[in-house]
């Protein structure tokens, strides 16, 4: 996050003598992405975080790929993907190119017998249902419904839910996702115009501290194999960091909506990016309010981007039958838009309720078999005037 934090104890200075109360010295860990150009936080664990017990067991997990080249646009049955207790076992990957991967997850139960890193890839999890506690070794943070999380590449982390009843949308980045770039000054504040700013974004106020020893699991996910690793000691074993690199959530309800005159193209809704996509929120406003507006989008060609649309609440104006928690997939290359009816539909119509999440990918995404099952096979012809 472009901003800095502190949670727990630091020494005044860094790289410094940092001593417990028996006056052995704690451990520090520099924690950096992009090499040594990007975001960072220092890090001081009670034991040396690099006692690798054992690796147990490596495995992949890459998703099987239905469709490399897909030129049909899909809808997809989210709420089709069905529960499971392990949140790993959980996450079905429904699209995926080089740079990112969509997922949906339905999981039942809270980690319980292992931690999770994902080295590969930055993890925004969308709380479409359910609530709980993102806990991390940087903070933990209480999530609900409409809840972003972004969780950067590295961070440990297990997730508790409250009830069996959670939908998840996750987009799994190999690029590192940053709020929009236009939205930031040259210091990286966020700027009057940006639809959200810094008191909107929820960073951990709590750290969990555990002085223990002994055999803990973690499940590093690293190309897409995962390697079961047991560290010696615990590893929410900190008690201070500072920094730019760490864990935060944002509420898709403290998203404010940018409204025009006449229909406002998508980079409004922006709300995360990368080089390779961009995340857009959609959420209730006001309508376009010149007196000849039409509220409904125009025909558009994403002619170099895959736009893929999750709907989580209301009534999706430009679409006739879309029910919350289903993708849509519009590829790039040919030209989509409202369907039939729906423009004449949208005026006069002064506001919506419709709540969605947008990705647009510049990369095409292919189709995997977890998401070919989700497809009803007739979508990409429900442009079709009726006879
Ligand atoms: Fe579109």
């Amino acid at each position: 996050m472009p901003f800095y934090h502190k949670l727990g104890k630091i020494p005044p200075k860094r790289h410094t003598q940092f001593r417990k109360p028996d006056g052995s010295l704690y451990s520090e860990q520099l924690f950096g992405t992009v090499g040594f150009d990007g975001m960072y936080s220092n890090i001081y664990h009670e034991y040396r975080p690099t006692q690798v017990k054992e690796i147990l067991k490596q495995y992949n997990v890459a998703p099987k790929i239905a469709r490399a080249n897909n030129m049909e646009s899909l809808r997809l049955k989210g709420f089709d993907v069905k529960p499971e207790k392990d949140y790993l076992n959980s996450r079905k990957t429904v699209l995926t190119n080089s740079d990112c991967s969509i997922i949906l997850a339905a999981p039942q139960e809270s980690q319980k017998d292992y931690f999770y890193k994902n080295t590969d890839a930055d993890e925004l999890i969308f709380i479409h249902k359910g609530s709980g506690k993102l806990r991390t070794f940087l903070g933990n943070l209480d999530f609900k419904y409409g809840d972003y999380l972004l969780v950067p590449r590295g961070i440990i982390y297990k997730i508790d839910f409250d009830t069996e009843d959670n939908r998840l949308f996750i987009v799994e980045s190999r690029r590192p996702i940053y709020t929009p770039k236009r939205y930031r000054n040259w210091f990286g504040q966020l700027l009057e115009h940006s639809p959200y700013c810094e008191r909107d974004i929820r960073k951990p106020q709590e750290l969990e501290h555990h002085d223990e020893k002994g055999e803990f699991l973690v499940k590093v996910k690293k190309q897409d194999d995962i390697f079961e690793m047991v560290y010696a000691t615990h590893p929410f074993d900190v008690v201070g960091y500072d920094g730019y690199n760490f864990p935060y959530a944002f509420s898709i309800h403290d998203f404010e909506p940018i409204t025009g005159r006449i229909h406002q193209p998508p980079p409004v809704h922006q709300t995360f990016e990368t080089d390779a996509m961009v995340v857009c929120s959609f959420v209730p406003r006001l309508y376009d309010y010149h007196p000849l507006s039409i509220p409904a989008p125009y025909n558009h060609s994403n002619i170099d981007s895959d736009e893929v649309l999750y709907y989580v609440d209301g009534d999706f104006m430009s679409r006739n039958d879309i029910e919350a928690g289903q993708i849509t997939l519009h590829p790039a290359g040919i030209v989509h838009g409202p369907h039939p009816g729906a423009a004449e539909r949208s005026i006069g119509k002064t506001e919506t309720e419709e709540l969605a999440v947008m990705v647009d990918t510049f990369k095409p995404l292919q189709v995997t078999e977890d998401g070919l099952k989700l497809s009803d096979g007739t979508y990409y012809q429900s442009w079709l005037e009726k006879e």
